[in-house]
């Protein structure tokens, strides 16, 4: 399949330059503390029960058209207390046959670029706006994405995070309610319409720095993004050098 071929090469030289960035050495900083729970979520019971219990919820949902085509939901994955929640936009194919977000090409870079924060997966929460695959990795559809909100919404309140990353323009998008495009969005913090004390910080997908690898300065400022991230979160920021 030639197609995996090219995605393979433009990876492996992504990921070169992600390995620059990986130099300093800081290795999983824990960035999630126990906190008090959301005002909104519901008394004596945990938090990891009530995520899971929601995610059981996902796995039988028609809520839309996207339960027809879906292989598996793909709710989401990580730690329930993060303080770091990164938002995608929909599944893939990979993400649809695994049921795990971020596990395609894309998710390579993520995972790497988590690491060069001296992160892990398990450190931070990832899911997406949409859980279910659309057909042919199209747009989700307006309906589709009024039937989906209310999860997200569901877990930020479970999660109560303190910093939510959006990931390209979809989720930037969808979850500040704007038509604003991302390259002006990006770069600072935006209060999350509904959520108190949430910061989004948009930011370009992945998938985005993997076609155009040819300029490596949407890769530095996503890199920028990342530091105001670990900033605000009151974490060390691994010293990297523009080449
Ligand atoms: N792209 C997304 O937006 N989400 C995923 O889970 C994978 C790729
Ligand atoms: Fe339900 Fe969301 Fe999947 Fe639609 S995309 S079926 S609303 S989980």
């Amino acid at each position: 399949m030639p197609d995996r071929i090219t995605s393979k090469t433009m990876y492996a030289s992504l990921a070169g330059y992600l390995e620059d960035l990986q130099e300093s050495g800081v290795e999983g900083v824990p960035v999630a503390i126990p906190r008090e729970p959301h005002p909104d979520t519901p008394k004596n019971v945990s938090h990891v029960k009530n995520l899971e219990e929601l995610a059981c919820q996902v796995q039988d949902c028609t809520k839309c058209g996207l339960s027809a085509e879906r292989k598996r939901v793909v709710f989401g994955q990580g730690n329930p207390k993060a303080r770091l929640v990164l938002v995608g936009e929909a599944p893939g194919a990979e993400e649809d046959r695994q049921g795990i977000p971020f596990v395609g090409d894309a998710g390579m870079v993520l995972t790497r670029l988590l690491k060069a924060m001296g992160l892990s997966r398990e450190d931070v929460y990832i899911c997406n706006v949409i859980k279910c695959r659309p057909p042919g990795n199209r747009n989700p559809h307006k309906d589709e994405i009024v039937a989906c909100s209310g999860y997200l919404k569901q877990q930020l309140a479970l999660i109560n995070p303190q910093v939510l990353v959006a990931l390209g323009t979809f989720a930037a998008q969808t979850l500040l309610a704007t038509k604003e495009p991302i390259s002006r969005m990006r770069g600072h913090f935006h209060p999350m319409p509904g959520h108190k004390n949430l910061a989004v910080m948009p930011t370009f997908h992945p998938a985005f720095l993997l076609r155009n690898q040819e300029n490596r300065e949407h890769f530095w400022e996503v890199w920028d993004d990342m530091t105001k991230v670990l900033a605000h979160l009151g974490l060390p920021i691994p010293d990297k050098q523009r080449r």
